[in-house]
């Protein structure tokens, strides 16, 4: 299996490196690989030339305009590099019969009610980032051998995130404030890749498996709760934080306006990609533990960087 990774760099991209090294040769880019190949989705001319130039059977897309209220701003930007580039890649993999993996985001909602979303729910983004992602989700199907995994929350070693986040800010706060009306699933790049190098597998023999699938951690919590989370087991491992877990105050959505509207209700349901392929989706709580005992203390400072670059 030759596969071709755009956004190897990314929260996911660089988990996938990991992840999908065992299934066949790999070719990988970003945004700013030089020389012959080209990783930029703002060079839709040379995203299309790189897969010709590859001939792989597997493109994987974890290249994203992730910055969601800045896409507020830039939505020609974001819809560039979020559906447009999805197109030509997925047109491009339909001509060679490869597959094309895409993901997606639980942004593609509107938030309502308190059940868990299934893949067939009617979409309803509140913001241009969801909005220019549904389109990435149309625009990826048009390759008939595509996989779809729509996430939430996603966190990672490397990258900007909320675990991050949060362990900054309790190293420099006495108190932190948390929105607790907004639910979800912290969700793993490490699971993200994982799941994504098992579905790859399947596929092969069972092409009757393609399709679009909700793909988060197992469990639910409220930001706050999951800020509460990250300091109680930080604390536990180590990390020198000023922030005890009882001074997060927990605040509605309200109280802290961004440019980007977000959904309340992120539930994803994972029950036909678990069912799909045989798989069991671990508590959000297991990830972020291992996440946490992994990061060195020491090395805390030097892996965040001063100014948070992207985050949702
Ligand atoms: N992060 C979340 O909480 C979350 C939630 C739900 C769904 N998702 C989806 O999950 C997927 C992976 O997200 P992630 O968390 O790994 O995002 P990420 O860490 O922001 O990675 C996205 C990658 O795309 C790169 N990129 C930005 N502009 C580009 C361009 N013009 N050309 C090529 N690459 C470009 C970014 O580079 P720079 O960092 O240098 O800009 C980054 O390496 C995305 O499809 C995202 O929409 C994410």
């Amino acid at each position: 299996m030759k596969i071709l990774l755009f956004g190897k760099n990314g929260q996911l991209g660089w988990e996938l490196q990991r992840s999908l090294a065992p299934l066949g040769e790999s070719v990988a880019v970003d945004f700013d690989t030089q020389g012959a190949l080209c990783g930029d989705f703002t060079d839709l001319a040379g995203i299309a030339e790189t897969v010709r130039r590859v001939a792989p059977q597997v493109i994987v897309n974890a290249a994203a305009y992730t910055a969601v209220d800045k896409a507020e701003s830039e939505p020609e930007l974001a819809r560039s590099i979020n559906a447009q580039a999805p197109a030509v890649l997925a047109e491009a993999a339909e001509r060679l019969g490869a597959w094309f993996v895409h993901y997606s985001t639980d942004y593609v909602f509107d938030g309502g009610g308190t059940l868990p979303r299934v893949e067939t729910d009617p979409t309803g983004p509140l913001s241009v980032y969801g909005r220019t992602k549904l389109e990435g989700e149309y625009a990826a199907a048009r390759c008939a051998k595509h996989l779809i995994f729509r996430t939430s929350w996603v966190y990672a070693a490397r990258g900007a995130n909320f675990v991050r986040t949060m362990l900054r800010l309790a190293a420099e706060r006495d108190d932190l404030r948390v929105i607790d009306d907004q639910i979800g699933a912290p969700t793993g790049a490490d699971l993200l890749a994982d799941v994504t190098a098992h579905a790859l597998r399947a596929v092969e023999s069972q092409p009757r498996l393609a399709g679009l699938y909700h793909l988060t951690a197992g469990g639910e919590t409220s930001w706050h709760a999951y800020a509460c989370f990250v300091i109680e087991e930080a604390r536990r491992a180590g990390h020198p934080l000023r922030v005890a877990a009882d001074r997060i105050e927990a605040i509605p959505g309200s109280a802290y306006p961004t440019p980007a509207r977000r959904p309340a209700n992120s539930r994803l349901d994972t029950g036909k990609l678990r069912k799909a392929f045989g798989l069991y989706l671990p508590d959000w709580r297991v990830g972020v533990r291992r996440l946490l005992d992994e990061w060195p203390v020491a090395s805390l400072e030097e892996r965040t960087p001063g100014s948070v670059r992207r985050e949702r």
